[in-house]
C-alpha cells in the first residue's frame, strides 16, 4: 500500500515538474528574456549564460533583482525585468532554466561574468 502511494506521488511529481519547465520555456520568450540571454539562454559576450546554471542560484539572483538589489548599470536594468516577475514565474523560469535541455556544457562560452557588470 504504501509503495502505491510512494509511486503515486512520484508520478504527480514528474507531471508537475515538466508542467513548470514548458511555463518557464514560455515565460523566458514572453518576457523578452531571450533577447539578451539567447535563444537557449546561452548568453554572449555581454549577458550571462542562464542555461543549467544552479536552481537555487538563479532564484536567489531574480528575487533580489526584483527587489531592486543592483551595484552596476547591467544589474539596474535586469531588475526593470524581474520586477514583472511574480513567485510562481521565478520558481518556473528557475526550473526551466536549471534543467535545460538544449544546450550542452561542452557548447558553453563562459567567459562572459567576467566581463559583466564591471
Ligand atoms: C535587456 C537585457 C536583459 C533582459 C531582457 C533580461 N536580462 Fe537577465 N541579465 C542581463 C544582464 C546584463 C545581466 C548581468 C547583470 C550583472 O551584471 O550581474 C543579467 C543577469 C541575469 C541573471 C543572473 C545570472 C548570473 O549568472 O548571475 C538572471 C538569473 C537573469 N538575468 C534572468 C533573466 C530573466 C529570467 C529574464 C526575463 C524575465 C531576463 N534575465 C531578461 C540582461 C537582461
Amino acid at each position: 500500500m504504501r509503495f502505491i502511494l510512494v509511486f503515486i506521488i512520484l508520478i504527480v511529481q514528474l507531471y508537475a515538474d515538466k508542467d513548470s519547465y514548458n511555463r518557464g520555456e514560455m515565460l523566458f520568450f514572453a518576457n523578452g528574456c531571450s533577447g539578451c540571454h539567447g535563444p537557449s539562454a546561452e548568453g554572449s559576450s555581454t549577458y550571462p549564460r542562464l542555461a543549467n546554471k544552479k536552481q537555487v542560484y538563479l532564484k536567489k539572483k531574480l528575487i533580489d533583482f526584483r527587489a531592486g538589489k543592483a551595484q552596476s548599470v547591467s544589474q539596474q536594468m535586469m531588475s526593470q525585468f524581474a520586477k514583472k516577475l511574480s513567485d510562481k514565474n521565478i520558481e518556473d523560469l528557475s526550473y526551466f532554466l536549471s534543467h535545460h535541455k538544449k544546450v550542452k556544457y561542452e557548447d558553453i562560452n563562459d567567459d562572459v561574468l567576467g566581463g559583466v557588470g564591471s
